[in-house]
Formats: C-alpha cells, structure tokens, sequence
C-alpha cells in the first residue's frame, strides 16, 4: 500500500511512519511546526526526521495540510491516510482559536477530500476532549492519591456512546469535535473506510513533551534534566496512559480488518489509569532522582478523572494495550537518559 502519513515528523506520526515502513511505501507530509504552534519547543524539530531517514520506503513532504493543491498533488494514488497532524494543545487553542481551527477542522476536511479523490481509507486522531467538560459531571471520590468515578456505570471508563453536547469544550475540543464528525460522514455519506480514535494520553520513546502537551514525557524530561514541573491543581486527576507502539498495533488492526467505519476510544484504559502523583512517584523510581515540584491553579476545560474505556476496540479488533504503564514509562526514561544533549538549555 502507498500510505500518507501527515504529522510523521511528530510524536506518534513518526512511530506510525516507522510501523508501517516495513510492508508500504510511506510519504510524510509535516510542516515542522510544532514548535513554532506552542510558542516552545525543545529538543531538534528534526530529530524524529533524521530517525526516519534510515527507512528507504520512507518519503519526506515539507507541506502544510491547509495547502490543498499541495497535498493533492502529493497524495495522488494513496491507499490510506493515517492524518496526525494537527495542532495539539489546548493552552494555544485558547490564546489562537482560528489557527487552531484552520489546521485541526480545515486540515482535516483536506484530508478527507484527498481520501474521496483517492478512494483511500482514513485513520484520523481524535481526542478524550471531544467529550469536554461532561466528563466532570461524574461524582467522584477523593482518595489520597487519587480521584475515582463514584459512579458504578463508569467503572471501565468513558465509552464512546457517552455525550459530546451541551458541554464546554475548548476550541481545541472543538476543532478536534468537528473534525471527528467530518471524518464519520465521510463514511456515512461516500462511505469511505475511516477510523476515528479517540485518545487519551500517549507516551513513549522520541515524544518532545513540554508543559502544554505530552505531560508525561515532560515530568520525565524535566525529572532527567532537573527542572521545575508545575503541576496545576492537586495532582490527584487521573488519566489513563497508552504506549505508543500499542496504538500504532492499533491503527493497523483497524486497516487490516474488514470494519468500514468506527468510533473507538483509544487509552490504556483503567489498568493504566494514574493520577498525576502517581505517575510522578513512578518516575522519581524510575529515573532515581526527585522530581522538583511547585502548584498552581487548575486550568481551564481540565478532567479531573478521565479513563477510556477500551471495550469496543478490544471486541471488534481484538486489541488490547501490551505494555504496561511502568514498562513503557521505563523505555522513555531510557530514551530521555540517553539523550540528554537534545534537552540542555531547557
Ligand atoms: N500525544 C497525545 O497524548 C495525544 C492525545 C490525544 C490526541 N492526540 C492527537 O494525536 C496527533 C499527534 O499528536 P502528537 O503527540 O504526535 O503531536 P506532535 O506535535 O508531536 O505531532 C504533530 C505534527 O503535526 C505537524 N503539523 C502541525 N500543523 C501542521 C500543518 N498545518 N501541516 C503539516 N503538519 C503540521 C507538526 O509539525 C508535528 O510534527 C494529534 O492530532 C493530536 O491532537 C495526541
């Protein structure tokens, strides 16, 4: 198969272009903007690039997704789509909301339309926060390290059925929201095969984590390169945290399989669920060091409890996270460890 990958310079895009390499032809399209969006960045934009470089069935696009002649011309005759790119934080969907919607719904519906053109399949990344703030309608209960859902009905987490209306979301919530159903219609209405995967938190091995997205490898950078890590509220809010190779597995069961369209919430799931004390204490083992930490106000459209619940794409794909949370969480630190030079001056 001929499979684009946009975002492939990114976290999870170029983990996705480094899986699919072996039996495809791969094309990148990225613009190397990550850093350029969060107003921040560390480590080398082009480290995931250069990593890459090694694959011959690998091609490299400087492109933006807005640029639609571009992207056409570029994605003539793919098979599949497997569309990372975006924009990635809430913080700078706040303070930019029309950049933030040009890349995350535009972008997406250019992706969509190169799908009809093609008659391609589509993988779109989605978001926990197309659920927005009716995740916080659910009583919880406090624990000392933790907040738990008091409600028996969300035990195994939030599935996919659960509302994404008359809620607040955030423009990146938004975006993101519109963008998902953009991507169900097109199966609906073309009927197209697309996927949308609605992740909570992903982590591993060359994620350039900072304070606004990625917070997982940001504690361990930061742990590693002995800095501050602010934690907003109590840090007793929980997320359910996935390896990125498990996603990836992930994408290519729902390629593979003979499913035309589904929604499915893609998270490590409540055996992989921590609150963010919990994931510190972790790291401070891991690493051997103490995290350095100081508190401030929550932030604005934060879940206090968000765990997926992963049922659906563990029936219909047979698919279900391999790499515990300690497990994954070990291979970045090595990754970090290792790599110390990309994070000096932080
Ligand atoms: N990492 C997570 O925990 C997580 C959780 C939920 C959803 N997601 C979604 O997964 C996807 C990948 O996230 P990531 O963590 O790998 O982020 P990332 O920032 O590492 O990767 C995104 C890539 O997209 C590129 N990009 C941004 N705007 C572009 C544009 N206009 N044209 C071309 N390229 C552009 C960036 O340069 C970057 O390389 C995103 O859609 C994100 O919203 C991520």
């Amino acid at each position: 198969m001929r499979i684009l990958v946009t975002g492939g310079a990114g976290f999870i895009g170029s983990h996705v272009a480094e899986y699919f390499q072996k039996d495809n032809e791969v094309l990148i399209i990225d613009n190397l903007s990550r850093e350029e969006i969060l107003g921040k960045g560390i480590g080398s934009k082009s480290y995931n690039l250069n990593y890459l470089k090694g694959f011959k069935n690998i091609s490299f696009y400087n492109c933006d997704i807005r640029d639609f002649e571009k992207v056409k011309e570029i994605g003539k005759g793919i098979d599949a789509i497997i569309h990372t790119a975006a924009q990635v934080a809430v913080t700078t969907s706040l303070k930019n909301p029309r950049l933030d919607f040009e890349i995350n719904a535009l972008g997406t519906f250019n992706m969509l339309e190169l799908a009809r053109l093609n008659d391609a399949s589509l993988i779109f990344c989605s978001t926990n926060k197309v659920y927005g703030e009716n995740v916080n309608k659910i009583p919880l209960l406090e624990k000392n390290s933790r907040y738990e859902y008091a409600d028996e009905r969300f035990i195994e987490g939030i599935p996919e059925d659960f509302s994404i209306d008359l809620t607040g979301h955030s423009p990146y919530g938004c975006s993101k929201l519109a963008a998902d159903i953009y991507v169900q219609d097109y199966a609906y209405t073309y009927g197209l095969k697309t996927g949308v995967f609605r992740m909570s938190c992903i982590y591993g091995e060359r994620q350039f984590g900072v304070e606004d997205q990625g917070w997982v490898a940001w504690f361990v950078i930061a742990t590693e390169m002995e800095r501050k890590i602010t934690i907003y509220g109590n840090g007793k809010q929980v997320r359910d945290l996935l390896y990125v190779k498990d996603l990836v597995e992930l994408y290519d069961k729902f390629l593979s399989s003979n499913i035309r369209h589904g929604v499915f919430n893609a998270g490590g799931g409540r055996n992989n669920a921590y609150s963010l004390l919990e994931v510190i204490d972790m790291i401070r083992k891991i690493l051997n060091k103490k995290p350095d930490l100081n508190y401030s106000d929550w932030r604005p459209a934060d879940q206090k409890v968000y765990i997926s619940n992963i049922r659906k794409a563990h029936e219909l794909l047979n698919w279900y996270p391999r790499t515990s949370a300690e497990e994954g969480i070990k291979k970045l630190a090595l990754w970090v460890r290792n790599n110390r030079q990309l994070f000096i001056g932080l």
